[in-house]
């Protein structure tokens, strides 16, 4: 029987969180830049691949856990740094710390969200990557770091696709500034300049002062994956930002297998944008990419219903994989490779102009979003 109250598919967290938050939010959360091509091209670079399933083999038991950095994790997925995350729900980031502690996954804190640092790690048992902003001199980066080391984060990250902050025009037309950008602006045009500033020289100065595992997360070409790799880095996050930052770029997924390739082992891969169902994390597993990220899921699990609600749909997209899987006959997700995938052109219903959620979630009343 299912439980009437209980979500039961991921769609439901979309239909809540359209529901439940101001449409400043919710321009904020499924809203990419300027023309939203980037955010539309992260869906269709995964649904222009489709699977190759083998069949006759004995599936009676499947385990989706992956290892993330050197530690086993029930599934190979990392709840993405999320900015202004108080906005969904009230716990701000100590909520995707706790979500990922309960599930058994790994989450990233934003540095462009409540609380700090040091209190979302005292609210769990062991918090898992910081993402900085760098909104300061090195003495700044190297305060921070040695901060989130004492707290006792096991990584930290560098966001390198953000040197502007781009065109976000759902919100410049509402003249709606979301709460990290608030703490942006108030800290003055010479605090943001240093995020334009950085470089890869800032990248070996923190790999000489740090121990502390390393990702740059923003790369998207095979070129800078080798400068990362030669500069030490432990994990190159393939993403554009959810289609949040250059508009007309690729989708993030058609950058996995050129970035596998450059990087040689050398580090693990970790790949988002649009990553919203099991199946999609299976496809960029099988790309030879080791962990997910998941970012506007992730927002819109919290802002329907706050930490519980994103547990459950962690545990629905499990299930998701475990059928994922099964069907493809294979146990495990080190069975996966491109034997698995097939390209083919993307169902013609995404040609048509139509964004990322009317497409995912045809039944939801969109109209009001404008596209
Ligand atoms: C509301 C929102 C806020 C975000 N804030 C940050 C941030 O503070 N730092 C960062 O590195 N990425 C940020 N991102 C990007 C996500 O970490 C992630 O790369 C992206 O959402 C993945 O695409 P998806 O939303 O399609 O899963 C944000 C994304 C969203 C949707």
């Amino acid at each position: 029987m299912y439980a009437e109250r209980e979500y039961m598919t991921l769609h439901e967290f979309v239909q809540q969180a359209r529901i439940n938050l101001h449409q400043n939010t919710w321009d904020y959360l499924a809203g990419g830049s300027e023309t939203e091509t980037t955010q539309v091209r992260n869906r269709l670079a995964l649904e222009s691949l489709a699977f190759r399933p083998r069949v006759l083999r004995d599936v009676s038991s499947i385990d989706p856990s992956g290892d993330v950095l050197g530690e086993r994790k029930r599934l190979p997925v990392v709840l993405a740094p999320i900015g202004s995350v108080e906005s969904f729900t009230p716990e701000g980031g100590i909520a995707p710390a706790q979500a990922a502690d309960q599930f058994g996954c790994d989450h990233m804190l934003s540095s462009a969200c409540e609380p700090g640092l040091e209190e979302v790690a005292k609210s769990v048992s062991k918090p898992s990557m910081y993402q900085l902003y760098v909104r300061g001199d090195r003495a700044f980066v190297e305060d921070v770091g040695a901060r989130v080391i004492e707290a006792g984060y096991r990584s930290f990250c560098f966001t390198v696709d953000t040197a502007v902050y781009s065109r976000r025009e759902r919100d410049i037309a509402k003249r709606y500034l979301p709460r990290g950008r608030q703490r942006a602006w108030a800290a003055g045009e010479n605090a943001r300049l240093y995020q334009a500033a950085l470089n890869w020289s800032d990248v070996e100065n923190f790999k000489s002062k740090f121990k502390i595992p390393l990702a740059l997360k923003g790369i998207m070409t095979a070129e800078d994956a080798r400068i990362a790799v030669e500069h030490g880095v432990e994990v190159v996050y393939v993403s554009n930002h959810g289609g949040r930052q250059l508009d007309h770029g690729r989708g993030a997924t058609d950058a996995v297998r050129e970035i596998v390739d450059a990087v040689e082992g050398k580090a693990e891969v970790w790949v988002d944008g649009g990553y919203m169902r099991g199946l999609d994390m299976v496809k960029a597993i099988a790309l030879g990419a080791n962990a997910v990220g998941l970012g506007r899921l992730q927002g819109f699990a919290l802002a329907a219903g706050g930490i519980p609600a994103l547990v459950r749909a962690l545990e629905i997209f499990e299930n998701e994989v475990i059928s994922a899987l099964g069907l493809l006959g294979v146990t495990s997700l080190a069975e996966l490779n491109s034997s698995h995938l097939a390209a083919v052109p993307p169902v013609p219903s995404t040609l048509n102009g139509i964004t990322l959620l009317n497409r995912i979630y045809p039944h939801l009343d969109l109209s009001d979003v404008g596209y």
